[in-house]
């Protein structure tokens, strides 16, 4: 099956027919039909797959004779609310085309060679960015994942046994076969744009996190309070929003409150809570320790003068990932001396690097840079040639 028509079979699925974007929360319907269709193909391939008791999953290609740590390529199939259909299925399905290419080449690796899908990428669903993989590294422990719920109060372990799973969290044995991994990706910035480069390879992931920002007031009457006798979180929470804005202008780095939820929520009633989640990124992690300081600093100013209170609690950070830079390198060279970037954009792969696993990442070009959005693109020319660039590269790795 080519790329384009493996490309056409998951483009359907989850999308919204009102703003064409994808809704593909981990172990609910629409991910676990993509990830159906992707055991499908690996089951067509004649893969062996594995599993975890995480949900992730590693299909092998093991001909007779190959030994070895693994060479693992791939990515995820969930994604963020309202999402485009690059990130994470481009990885998945350039793996099973870029496995096909090197089987058309009459390629035998002479290490196994896997498929990986790592689920919820995108912490969408339960707040913890790349929860599979943190979990089957070990990075995250399995009593903190207990306790994860999503919006509605569906607790991790059930939603994945409704899903049909025996989930069995903690470090992951499908870690043991990993000799190394290559995850490519769509680019989430318009680096290669610039160059006028197809596919680049990735120097490093910037450190970020997600930090819960907890604003309490009292609840009042929006047409009987004065103005002055009013203890409204939601004026601490938007000077705040204000403040990370100027806080992060300062530099290179990033500040986002994307989500938010407010308490009880009544056009006429000033809120007793609201919660916010700020995304922050920076080009090193004293710049993001010193940006959430700041702006935790101002918030709890601001809180003091409005009579309201604000707690904040980091969900998840992620130190900086340098990738292994001599394998980034011989793979860039590999590929005709593509492009080496660093990126601002979490994934698997700085999870996996971050635990020890020789890591490293392909990209490809996004000709708006726009991402974790319905208008997220790649061209198929561009397609093409990153699933060619990343057999080629499993091929030399794998040789
Ligand atoms: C993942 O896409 C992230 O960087 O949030
Ligand atoms: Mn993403
Ligand atoms: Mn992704």
């Amino acid at each position: 099956m080519t790329f384009e028509a493996m490309w056409r079979d998951l483009v359907p699925v989850g999308r919204s027919a009102r703003t064409g974007g994808y809704a593909r929360l981990p172990f609910a319907a629409a991910e676990r039909e993509c990830h159906a269709w992707f055991l499908e193909q690996c089951r067509a391939r004649g893969l062996e797959v594995e599993g975890d008791g995480n949900g992730n999953v590693v299909a092998w290609w093991r001909p007779e004779g190959s030994r070895g740590g693994g060479v693992v390529t791939g990515s995820h199939l969930d994604s963020v609310p309202d999402g485009g259909a690059y990130d994470g299925p481009l990885g998945v399905v350039s793996a099973l085309a870029a496995l096909d290419v090197l089987r058309d080449r009459g390629f035998v690796p002479t290490r196994p060679l896997g498929v990986a899908v790592f689920v919820e990428e995108e912490g969408s669903r339960f707040g913890i960015a790349c929860l599979g993989s943190r979990l089957a590294t070990g990075t995250l422990s399995a009593t903190q994942a207990q306790e994860l719920r999503d919006r509605d109060g569906t607790a991790l372990l059930d939603a994945m046994a409704a899903a049909g799973l025996e989930p069995s969290l903690g470090p992951s044995a499908l870690l043991d076969g990993i000799g190394c991994f290559v995850e490519l990706h769509v680019e989430q910035g318009r680096d290669l744009v610039h160059r006028g480069a197809a596919v680049g390879v990735a120097s490093a992931i910037r450190p970020h996190g997600r930090y819960r920002f907890d604003f309490a007031g009292e609840a009042n009457h929006a047409g009987t309070t004065s103005m002055a006798d009013r203890r409204d979180p939601m004026l601490t929470y938007a000077a705040t929003v204000l403040a990370a804005r100027e806080q992060a202008g300062r530099t290179e780095a990033r500040a986002t409150f994307g989500r938010l939820d407010v308490h009880p929520g009544g056009t006429n009633a000033v809120p007793s809570r609201v919660t916010a989640w700020l995304d922050a990124r920076a080009g090193s992690e004293e710049e993001l320790r010193a940006l959430v300081g700041e702006v935790e600093r101002r918030a709890t100013g601001h809180a003091a003068v409005d009579g309201t209170a604000v707690t904040v609690t980091a969900e998840s950070v992620s130190p900086e990932v340098r990738f292994d830079g001599e394998l980034a390198a011989r793979i860039a060279e590999g590929l005709g001396g593509v492009p080496v970037v660093p990126t601002m954009a979490g994934h698997d792969a700085g999870v996996l690097s971050a635990a020890g696993v020789p890591t490293a990442m392909l990209f490809v070009r996004n000709p708006t840079g726009v991402s974790h959005s319905p208008a997220e693109h790649a061209e198929v020319e561009d397609c093409l040639a990153g699933v060619t660039a990343l057999a080629d590269t499993l091929g030399r790795l794998a040789g």
